[in-house]
């Protein structure tokens, strides 16, 4: 199906004086692709090197030889092979800033009238009485600070996001906030999010951002090569938000906690988004994450799991992997109840706290942005430090974030536990099993080109199979997970 759909986009490039196709038999065909592949993937992962006369070569093969490739079977070798290349020179494109395959003009225009209008109340930016505005209407509100991204133009870590939830779509509106009196924001972010209607159904997520004038007034709608590239950090369509903890009220965390579960409901038990053809995750590479248990879930719902959704693929951002692997450490995501504790823990600290002393808390975290590894750890001995958290509950959280003192000699007790910080080391391995991974899965259609006697020396994409030992009982994807085996 896949490669039928590519042949009839070949061939409506075909010029009327294509004639210039290669003679090439189906195996030298196939050692030409494979030549190509590790050059392909220099080019999207892990650095974003571009090698503009490899995609030019590709190109212009896939005009001239769509018809030879139909005829003589190449196509499954040629067509994502291709497909990628094509991709990778539209991820360089100015007029695709989104990151969509479509240019960010199209994109816009195809959006259902009315989704990324901004409500009356903020037509002209933000109101100063906002949160009783949000109060009034109903409206979910958290105002937060942001972990990971630090907005233009200021590099401000602060939000206030609202949900203004519709009977067809919902919109999430994010404004960037000053951080300090003298500073004025401009960014607003926007998702639409198209709720499905049937359950077969998918959501389907609609992204824009707007920019305030100097003086955080008169939005605008940014326009063609000015946009952030969404895909790259939200592959699920919404993002799951990653405040800072302690950063908001103790109202903010009940809405931090309503907002979460809402976000879950547009994919859980559906899988993923329906990006309506402005983007195939599935051409952009493997999942990653194979051998650490990741695919389990981040599969492009294509897995049997309920938590199945968008893959991590050549496309994420990797200091966002890396984030939520060695820094706010939810992923592999926690399941088991010590783990689940721990993170309740942190999102709701600002109900065990004043204002005030919340924010002196803030005070303390805010020497940690740069190293939020450590962040955790600096909390917990503030939380002990000020008598919020007895000795049992100091005790408690530092296990689950160290682990076992002895840990992995420690299999004879029954504590052994790992520890949310010592998952660190996945990032590695994973980051480094990927690119062979990658090839293997671009070569996929070619190798059956090959005389036999190369097949199986080349085809050996498993190889990450072997690190899955320490980890069986983690991929043995049983459903109900909820018991011990679970992360
Ligand atoms: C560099 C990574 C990155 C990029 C690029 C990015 N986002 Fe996000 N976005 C995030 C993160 C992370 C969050 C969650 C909040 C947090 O913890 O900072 C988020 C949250 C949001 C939210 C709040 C709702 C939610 O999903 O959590 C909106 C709305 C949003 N982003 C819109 C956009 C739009 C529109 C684009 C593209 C024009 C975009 N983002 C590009 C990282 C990114
Ligand atoms: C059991 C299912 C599951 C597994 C396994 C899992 N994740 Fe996730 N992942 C999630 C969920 C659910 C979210 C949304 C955030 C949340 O709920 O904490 C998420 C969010 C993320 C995000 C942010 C982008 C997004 O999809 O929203 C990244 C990056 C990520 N995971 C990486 C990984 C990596 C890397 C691994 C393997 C080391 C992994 N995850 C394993 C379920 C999983």
């Amino acid at each position: 199906m896949k490669a039928l759909i590519s042949i009839l986009l070949f061939s409506s490039l075909t010029t009327a004086n294509a004639g210039s196709c290669p003679e090439k038999t189906p195996q030298e065909w196939a050692e030409f692709f494979m030549s190509k592949t590790a050059t392909i993937i220099k080019d999207n992962y892990p650095s974003r090197y571009y090698n503009g006369q490899t995609h030019d070569e590709l190109k212009q093969i896939a005009e001239d030889c769509a018809a030879t490739f139909q005829l003589n079977g190449v196509n499954q070798c040629a067509d994502r092979i291709i497909q990628r290349s094509k991709l990778r020179i539209l991820e360089d494109d100015n007029d695709h800033s989104m990151g969509w395959e479509v240019s960010d003009s199209d994109y816009i225009n195809a959006v259902p009238q009315g989704y990324l209008d901004l409500p009356d109340e903020f037509k002209d930016g933000l109101p100063d009485n906002y949160a009783e505005i949000a109060k009034n209407k109903g409206w979910k509100m958290l105002e937060y600070r942001s972990r990971t991204v630090p907005n233009p133009p200021n590099r401000s870590f602060s939000r206030v996001l609202f949900l203004v939830e519709g009977e067809k779509v919902d919109k999430w509106i994010q404004f960037t906030l000053p951080e300090s009196s003298e500073k004025k924001e401009q960014l607003i972010d926007f998702i639409a999010m198209e709720k499905p209607t049937s359950p077969g159904d998918k959501a389907t997520p609609y992204y824009t951002q707007y920019w305030r004038d100097k003086q955080s007034r008169n939005p605008k709608m940014r326009t063609q090569g000015e946009f952030d590239n969404c895909y790259s950090c939200h592959p699920n369509g919404m993002r799951e938000l990653s405040p800072e903890p302690g950063s908001y009220s103790s109202e903010g965390a009940d809405n931090l906690g309503y907002m979460r579960q809402a976000m879950k409901n547009y994919t859980v038990g559906r899988g993923s988004v329906d990006y309506k053809g402005a983007l195939h995750p599935e051409q952009y590479g493997p999942p990653m994450g194979e051998g650490q248990g990741c695919v389990k879930c981040h599969n492009n719902g294509q897995g049997m799991h309920q938590e199945s959704r968008g893959a991590i693929n050549s496309r994420t951002d990797s200091g966002h992997i890396q984030h939520k692997m060695t820094q706010d450490m939810t992923m592999p995501v926690s399941m088991i109840p010590m783990e689940k504790d721990f993170f309740d823990f942190m999102n709701d600290i600002p109900k065990l706290l004043t204002e005030t002393e919340r924010k002196n808390l803030m005070s303390v975290t805010a020497r940690y942005k740069w190293n939020q590894g450590a962040m955790y750890g600096a909390i917990i001995d503030w939380m002990k430090a000020n008598d919020k958290i007895d000795k049992e509950k100091e005790r408690s959280l530092r296990f689950t974030l160290n682990g076992h003192p002895t840990y992995p000699n420690c299999e004879d007790q029954p504590d052994c536990f790992k520890g949310l910080k010592r998952y660190n080391n996945y990032l590695s391995t994973m980051k480094n099993d990927y690119p062979e991974q990658y090839k293997a899965w671009l070569d996929e259609g070619c190798i059956e080109l090959l005389p036999d006697s190369q097949q199986s020396t080349v085809n050996d994409g498993q190889r990450s199979q072997g690190f899955l030992e320490s980890f069986s009982d983690f991929l043995n994807d049983d459903e109900d997970s909820s018991s011990e085996e679970g992360r």
